[in-house]
């Protein structure tokens, strides 16, 4: 960062921002395998936020890789990378008021943590999307853990590079044993009680 920058005093705050939505902003974090159902948990959860009158917006991996992430890959440093970008557009987000939705596989741990420090604790909801890694390749919904498994795709999160499972997230869900609508339901019961 460059030592000749000043920060502007803006007239209209976040607490300004989000009165005029009537909502707390909060960033939903979902971090899991390739296949654990983050975009379809994800997608559902946003629908059901925007019916109840919610303003939202849906960041998502295969998304945002497509724009503002399109020059990087998945070695380690791509996804550092990736994830820090993804960190403080949600930062811009919430600070506009917004209710955001992540989902990214977000492989380690420090960077989920990072994300944390850069969001503000208070309003980041780690969301553990959690599937077990032969569920992930049984389900394949894009075909890649085969390629990855024949060599074709290198650095595959699962197979030839790490996922870090959260040790504490806020929220826990299991997409073997519940559906979508059981899932979103589970965020949108923690998100009552102690968010919006
Ligand atoms: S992250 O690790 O940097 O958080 P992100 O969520 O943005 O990953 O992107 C993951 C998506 O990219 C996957 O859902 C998959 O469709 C695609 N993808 C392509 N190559 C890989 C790879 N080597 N590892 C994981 N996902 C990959």
């Amino acid at each position: 960062m460059s030592k000749n920058l000043t920060a502007h005093t803006q007239s209209v705050d976040a607490t300004r921002r989000s009165s005029l939505k009537n909502q707390r902003p909060v960033v939903i974090w979902l971090t899991g395998l390739s296949g654990a159902g983050k975009s379809s948990v994800a997608n559902a959860l946003e629908l059901a936020l925007c019916e109840a009158g919610h303003h939202t917006y849906l960041l998502d991996g295969d998304n945002l890789r497509m724009g503002l992430c399109k020059d990087l890959g998945f070695s380690d440093d791509s996804r550092v990378e990736n994830i820090r970008r993804v960190s403080e557009v949600s930062r811009l987000f919430i600070d506009a008021g917004l209710i955001v939705i992540t989902a990214f596989i977000s492989p380690f741990n420090r960077d989920r943590q990072l994300a944390r420090e850069v969001i503000g604790s208070e309003s980041f909801i780690e969301v553990f999307v959690d599937a077990p890694l032969s569920e992930c390749k049984r389900r394949d919904p894009k075909g890649l853990y085969k390629k990855a498994e024949q060599g074709l795709i290198k650095n595959f999160t699962g197979i030839d590079s790490a996922y870090e499972a959260p040790k504490n997230p806020e929220i826990h869900i299991n997409t073997l044993d519940d559906d979508v609508n059981t899932c979103v339901a589970q965020i949108l019961k923690y998100l009552k009680e102690v968010y919006i």
